[in-house]
């Protein structure tokens, strides 16, 4: 009997020492040896059979084995929890010498960046910033703004329909006689209304169905052609240079009388002529004039009391004259090559 215990405490913790690579490994072994059916247990239970002087003697040596296994098990329980925290914390380590990962950054299209510009030097004038519907109704687009159904004029501004009375605005001027209407008659308004507009175009260097335009209202008591000329004057020495050239050419708009368009100096040659002026010297650069009496009426507004000046430019143009920009697609093709380059 001593000898078979031995022999078994000899087995039981070589099989420790040597077999158990894992926690799970090791207490497998343990159940195997110490669990409720294990063998140093059944030899425990087997003492009954032993005569009464043995019992004791026997009962103490394989309690003493019993102990000497659980203190080795609890050491290579120890040992390997060890090792498996010095594994995971090797695995798992941070390697802070890497190179971070980048995470790209855009920043502003040049025509956001356009617009802001041209919102900046208007508000610093005191406009504010309106906004209106891309998708507009005909009433706003063209019938408020004295351009009746059967007006030629329409004919330059041919649009996308959604029914007969709604279509996408083909112009920023609506806005005009959204603003109005949404003041008291009469009232003073001082805003430029920035956004997208859309019109049955071609798409080439210069042309595009789709565009951005800045339009502007100034409405008041004893508003006259002097601030019109004033106000524009300023702002294109402020979006281009002081001293680029403002002229004023009559022209023609329903919305306006008198209506003028405004050229600046060629900002390529100078005035001299080149490809980009044609040869004359001067960029064509937005439209003006002095508000329509029926269109400030057509909206509850008495032209007898007040007047105002009006204006539309081109945002894409404007653009494209400031940073030198010789194709219109160019904005929209949303190539980085030319997008990071502002
Ligand atoms: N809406 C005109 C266009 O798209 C531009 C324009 C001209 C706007 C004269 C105005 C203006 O407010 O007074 O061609």
């Amino acid at each position: 009997m001593d000898e078979k215990i031995e022999q078994l405490k000899q087995e039981a913790a070589e099989v420790i020492r040597k077999h158990a690579a894992t926690l799970t490994e090791l207490n497998d072994i343990r159940v195997r040896y110490l669990g409720k059916k294990g063998e140093i247990t059944n030899l425990l239970r087997s003492l009954g059979q032993l005569s009464q002087e043995d019992r004791p003697r026997v009962g103490q040596i394989v309690n003493t084995a019993r102990v000497q296994l659980e203190a080795l098990i609890a050491q290579k329980n120890a040992e390997l929890k060890a090792r498996e925290l010095a594994d995971r914390l090797s695995s798992e380590e941070i390697d802070i010498t890497l190179p971070g990962r980048m995470q790209p950054v855009g920043h502003l299209h040049p025509l956001t960046l356009t617009q802001n510009r041209i919102k900046n030097i208007f508000m610093d004038m005191g406009f504010t910033v309106e906004e209106g519907p891309e998708i507009e109704r005909d009433y706003f687009n063209f019938e408020a703004l004295n351009l009746p159904k059967d007006h030629p004029a329409r004919d330059m501004q041919d649009s996308f329909y959604i029914t007969d009375e709604i279509l996408m605005r083909t112009q920023t001027s609506p806005v005009q006689a959204r603003t109005m209407q949404a003041h008291e008659p009469n009232a003073p308004i001082r805003m430029i209304a920035p956004g997208r507009v859309y019109r049955r175009d071609d798409y080439d260097a210069t042309h595009s169905p789709m565009f951005t335009q800045v339009e502007g209202l100034v409405i008041d008591r004893g508003i006259s052609l002097a601030d019109l000329k004033g106000t524009l004057e300023l702002f294109l020495h402020k979006i281009f240079n002081p001293d680029v050239g403002v002229r004023f050419r009559p022209s023609f708009f329903p919305f306006t009388e008198p209506s003028a368009e405004v050229d600046i100096s060629c900002v390529m040659c100078h005035g001299k002529g080149c490809r980009v002026c044609k040869g004359t010297g001067w960029l064509e650069i937005l439209g003006a004039g002095m508000v329509h009496p029926h269109v400030l009426e057509m909206s509850g507004y008495d032209p007898h009391q007040v007047s105002g000046f009006a204006f539309g430019l081109g945002v894409e143009r404007i653009a494209m004259l400031s940073y030198g920009i010789d194709d219109l697609r160019l904005f929209y093709d949303n190539d980085l090559r030319f997008l990071r380059q502002f």
